[in-house]
């Protein structure tokens, strides 16, 4: 604490991103206690370093937690005899948000980011965020922020009344200013009302929440929480709100997220990598504007990146760029970006038909089709028209990047960035790193995927990489079930009971059959001659059902929806006489636990040939690219919750239904070496 004329200066100071941990908290106590007996006027709360305060201390929240918590800082600041003004940059999220909402006003710095992330962690905010936020911007934005987890810019903070003020260059002297201009009354949020708005206004956000928000528990419990902060006795609720809390924050799925926070932030980093060698990236390159090309441009536009996309010939570029465009004005109608961002994006889009045109990017990405001799074409041309040290990535599912990279002159800056379609939508960034991938590209990557918000994941050269691997023993598996006698859909809605997004066959049915059965065409001369083989997939390509395109495929679209067809029925009768199968009955439990174990199986197989470092990367693979419930933390993190025996069991099932060929991985090992890391 430092006295500025009449205004102490409390600093936050606890590197890298002033997570509000116990020390914090006192310290926070003793400054406005310091304050107090100089006879400070008013008092500014503001953070050393990159950011205002980037939430609690997570490794807190798994033990009791010591005094003084959050709620006693909160009450110092609303007990102190002068106004306190909360000045933010970087980030103010969950605790550092609500401290500032324990202030009596608020400044930020163009560019903060504010937001209440409890609920995606599975709990609630426990400091008053469910009561004082709605009193400022009102219960339909407070909502959205705190049940849905949104984050607003300091610029939107200010429209909505969450802050007083936006502060020029210097923050701190915005802050002092505004405090020492008037003389500014204190102005305790929990005593102020909340706004009036119309019920079906409030009901419509609170539906919305709720879907968003799979009627989780804590979501449930937050809704109730910010309805209730219109109740006259303010301390009764935010007294149910701390016990809320204190309850849900030790869930099984708030654990379950908290483990994934850090498995993610593991995952985007590699030990002995050194940042400082990551090289700017500023202009992009993408070649090929098909479906996946489309979504990478959509993607480095949003990051800020001068895009220029290259595609065959003068109408299939202008059919790229105008589903681009509409895509664009489409957000803008849906308010997902602003008007001005709209025009930068615009401004930023370039296409060309000659490949030179990329020659002064940082990274070009080939989308082309998925065929090697006319991606090493592509590659062959970006190596001659690029900068010696810009990246060169493939967005390839299957091929070999070695095979690619080799012959060229610097197989150094080669490597794979596997995007996930809808590639502007979802979070999952597969970095591929080849046999001769430098450091400094990786790090380059790495930077990038960062810039892009995704979520990376490191994966080695093999088929499938992590997560195509997995899937493909997932839905294996599940093709099995059906040849021995499960229905689709009962496989389907075992996975969606489970919390899958969607169930294996109606993934299939909208990626498309084709794309497999291509790959088992090619395959079929290798085929081990001993392994079952499912025809199913087969007789269903051969019938013309090629998924959700066709009108058909595993199920019948005609009529919109999905339908059960008896003529998918009678072609899975036809394979299992042919197999000579006699089919069984599965219950939910035994197909949920025959679908984890084949993805639990095939992790183990992918940590023990070192395509994944860690268990828990393909744990962040699969919540993040394949719609595996976040709040089961990811297949593995879920068996290190099962009891061993039953895992040891599904996965004896698992090898007897595969068969010959069937290859065990090391589950033990890599759920001890899980649970060691986790606590769990
Ligand atoms: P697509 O068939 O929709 O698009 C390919 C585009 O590349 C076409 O527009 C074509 O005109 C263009 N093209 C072909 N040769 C070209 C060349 N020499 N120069 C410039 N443009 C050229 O294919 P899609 O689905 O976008 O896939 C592209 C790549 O991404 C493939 O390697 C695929 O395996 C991979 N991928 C696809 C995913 C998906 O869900 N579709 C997911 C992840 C990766």
């Amino acid at each position: 604490m430092e006295m500025c004329g009449a205004i102490a200066v409390l600093t936050i100071d606890n590197p890298p991103v002033n997570a509000g941990s116990h020390a914090v908290r006192a310290g926070l106590i003793k400054a406005l206690q310091d304050a107090e007996m100089r006879g400070a006027k008013g008092a500014v709360l503001i953070g050393a370093g990159r950011t205002f305060v980037a939430g609690s201390d997570m490794r807190e929240f798994d033990d009791k937690l010591r005094w003084p918590e959050l709620p006693d800082v909160i009450a110092a600041l609303e007990a102190v005899s002068f106004p306190v003004i909360a000045a933010m940059h970087g980030v103010a999220l969950g605790g550092g948000l609500e401290l500032a909402l324990g202030c009596d006003y608020r400044i930020a710095s163009p560019g903060t980011k504010l937001g209440l992330p409890e609920v995606s962690l599975g709990f609630v905010p426990g400091a008053g965020g469910t009561q004082r936020l709605p009193r400022l911007i009102g219960i339909r934005r407070a909502i959205a922020m705190v049940c849905g987890s949104e984050r607003i810019s300091a610029e939107e903070a200010l429209d909505l009344n969450l802050i007083d003020m936006l502060a020029g260059e210097d923050l701190l002297q915005a802050a002092v200013d505004f405090l020492s201009a008037e003389r500014r009354p204190k102005r305790v949020l929990r005593t102020i009302e909340v706004p009036r708005e119309p019920d079906t206004q409030i009901e419509a956000a609170a539906e919305r929440a709720l879907h968003l928000g799979r009627r989780r528990p804590n979501v449930v419990a937050a809704l109730e929480l910010v309805r209730r902060s219109r109740e006259p006795d303010a301390d009764r609720v935010l007294a149910e709100e701390r016990a809320t809390f204190q309850r849900l924050r030790r869930s099984d799925e708030a654990k379950a997220l908290r483990y994934l926070f850090f498995a993610e932030r593991r995952a985007g980093s590699v030990p002995g990598l050194d940042r400082a060698e990551a090289r700017p990236i500023e202009r992009a390159g993408v070649i090929g504007g098909g479906t996946m090309g489309q979504g990478i441009t959509l993607a480095f536009l949003a990051a800020g990146l001068t895009v220029t996309l290259i595609e065959r010939d003068a109408a299939a570029l202008d059919h790229a760029l105008s589903r681009i465009r509409e895509n664009l004005s489409e957000q803008v109608r849906k308010g997902r970006i602003s008007a001005a961002e709209h025009q930068a994006h615009i401004f930023n889009l370039h296409g060309a038909t000659d490949i030179s045109a990329v020659g002064g990017c940082d990274v070009a990405i080939e989308a082309v089709y998925e065929d090697m001799a006319a991606k090493r074409q592509v590659v062959t041309a970006l190596e001659s028209v690029l900068a010696p040290d810009a990246l060169i990535a493939t967005n390839t599912s299957y091929l070999d990047i070695d095979a690619m990279a080799e012959g060229t002159a610097r197989p150094e800056r080669v490597l794979g960035l596997h995007f996930f379609s809808p590639a502007d939508i979802m979070k999952l960034l597969e970095i591929v790193r080849a046999g001769r991938t430098s450091d400094a590209v990786l790090a380059t990557a790495l930077k990038l995927a960062r810039k892009l918000d995704k979520k990376p994941v490191v994966a080695r050269v093999a088929e499938g990489f992590i997560g195509n691997r997995v899937y493909a023993a997932y839905r294996r598996r599940a093709e099995l079930l059906v040849l021995d006698g499960a229905s689709p859909e009962a496989v389907d809605a075992a996975a969606t009971a489970f919390g899958f997004a969607m169930g294996p066959f109606a993934v299939s049915d909208l990626s498309g059959l084709d794309i497999a059965w291509a790959m088992r065409k090619r395959q079929a001369a290798t085929r081990d001659p001993e392994a079952r083989y499912v025809e199913i997939p087969d007789l269903l390509c051969e019938a013309g059902r090629l998924g959700r395109k066709s009108g058909k495929g595993w199920y019948d679209y005609s009529g919109g929806g999905a339908k059960v067809d008896p003529e998918v029925d009678a072609l899975i009768d036809a394979a299992r006489a042919r197999a000579g199968v006699v089919p069984r009955d599965f219950d939910t439990s035994t197909i949920q636990q025959q679908l984890l174990a084949a993805i639990v199986n095939e992790a183990a197989c992918l940590v023990e040939d070192g395509v994944a470092a860690r268990a828990s990367d393909v744990d962040v693979a699969f919540v993040n690219g394949y719609g595996f419930p976040r709040w089961r933390g990811g297949p593995l993190y879920w068996a290190t919750r099962q009891d061993r025996t039953s895992i040891e069991c599904a996965l004896a099932d698992l090898a007897d239904a595969v068969g010959p060929g069937h290859r065990a991985g090391g589950v033990a090992d890599v759920l001890s070496e899980l649970d060691a890391g986790t606590g769990a």
